[in-house]
């Protein structure tokens, strides 16, 4: 098992997602012997998971069930065990997106914090890339390498220990990508611009205050990126109901086919059908504020030419 790369079968020290329902999933690693106490019962890891296939359906002591998932990047974001706060799905696609991340991309990102983001940008730069993330909490840059190399994608990243503001990112002139989860991102500007490419490259600051991006900007301009650009991108959940519809009888087809009749001429008595059926509503309000995403783009240092 790898967050990288798909596997057909549970192995012992694996970790599986332990699928209960939408809002009830949790990560166990898999330990030859073990046992995992779940609200429908025990799992047994070395009858239960180990030599399964990935999704198969277990039947707990109690006689419930569970799925066995393969762990992914968006199935460990809302699984993981937070240490900080973490980024989600919603910001995590664009991040991706507008940074131009590939196969084969040179990442560098700081704080590391719970390791969220990081795990979708391994998956997308695997096979050839690399992410070198920077986190000054020991205790957190410690936990995050040992889930890297407990998810088997440890050859892909190297972790640092330091403070990005102060001691950058330990790299120079490799970076196609920079990212910035930390509370003065202002203050790794001139550490970002000198860890990317000459040739350039993209950077996106995530903040929750809109004065932190307005920092960031100023700090940006004064640095040289151009296409400076600061999003917030909230996730628009609509709710499905089943609803009763009363629909009017029209008659047959040539009876309205040149009237000017519409549905609000007609009186109850002309309702005589309903229909079942699902409708969306969106909400009214747009809760959810996560923060700002600021991008910019590093040009082409021309002295290195
Ligand atoms: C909000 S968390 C990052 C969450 C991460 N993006 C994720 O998705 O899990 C911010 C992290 O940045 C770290 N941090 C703050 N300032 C820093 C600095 N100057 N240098 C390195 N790390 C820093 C904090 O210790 C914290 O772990």
């Amino acid at each position: 098992m790898s967050f990288v790369e798909y596997s057909e079968l549970i192995q012992d020290e694996d970790v599986v997602i332990i699928f209960m329902g939408h809002d009830s999933m949790m990560p166990i690693k898999v330990q030859s012997g073990a046992q995992t106490q779940t609200r429908y019962g025990v799992i047994r890891h070395s009858s239960d998971l180990i030599g399964q296939r990935f999704g198969s359906k277990v039947t707990c002591s109690k006689g419930g069930w569970v799925y066995v998932l393969h762990p992914t990047p968006e199935l460990w974001t809302i699984n993981l065990p937070h240490r900080t706060q973490i980024l989600y799905m919603t910001d995590i696609a664009n991040i991706t997106l507008m940074l131009e991340l590939k196969p084969g991309s040179v990442v560098c990102e700081s704080g590391t914090g719970s390791g969220s983001l990081s795990h979708s940008i391994l998956r997308t730069i695997a096979p050839t890339g690399h992410l070198h993330t920077v986190e000054f909490h020991s205790q957190r840059a410690e936990k995050a390498m040992l889930e890297f190399k407990e998810h088997k994608v440890s050859h892909l990243v190297t972790v640092r220990n330091q403070d990005v503001c102060k001691d950058g990112f330990g790299i120079t002139g490799v970076a196609d990508a920079v990212f910035l989860d930390i509370p003065s991102p202002w203050e790794a500007i001139s550490h970002a611009k000198k860890t990317l490419k000459y040739k350039g490259g993209r950077l996106c600051s995530f903040s929750p205050c809109i004065e932190q991006v307005q920092r960031t900007c100023e700090a940006l301009l004064d640095h040289g990126f151009e296409e400076i650009c600061t999003l917030e991108v909230l996730l628009r959940v609509h709710d499905v109901r089943t609803v009763t519809l009363a629909l009017p009888d029209f008659g047959p087809e040539e009876c309205y086919a040149d009237s000017t009749q519409t549905a609000s001429d007609l009186s109850q008595e002309d309702v005589n059908t309903s229909v079942i059926c699902k409708t969306a509503t969106p909400p009214r309000e747009m809760a959810g504020h996560t923060g700002y995403l600021t991008f910019a783009s590093k040009p082409r240092d021309q002295k290195c030419e």
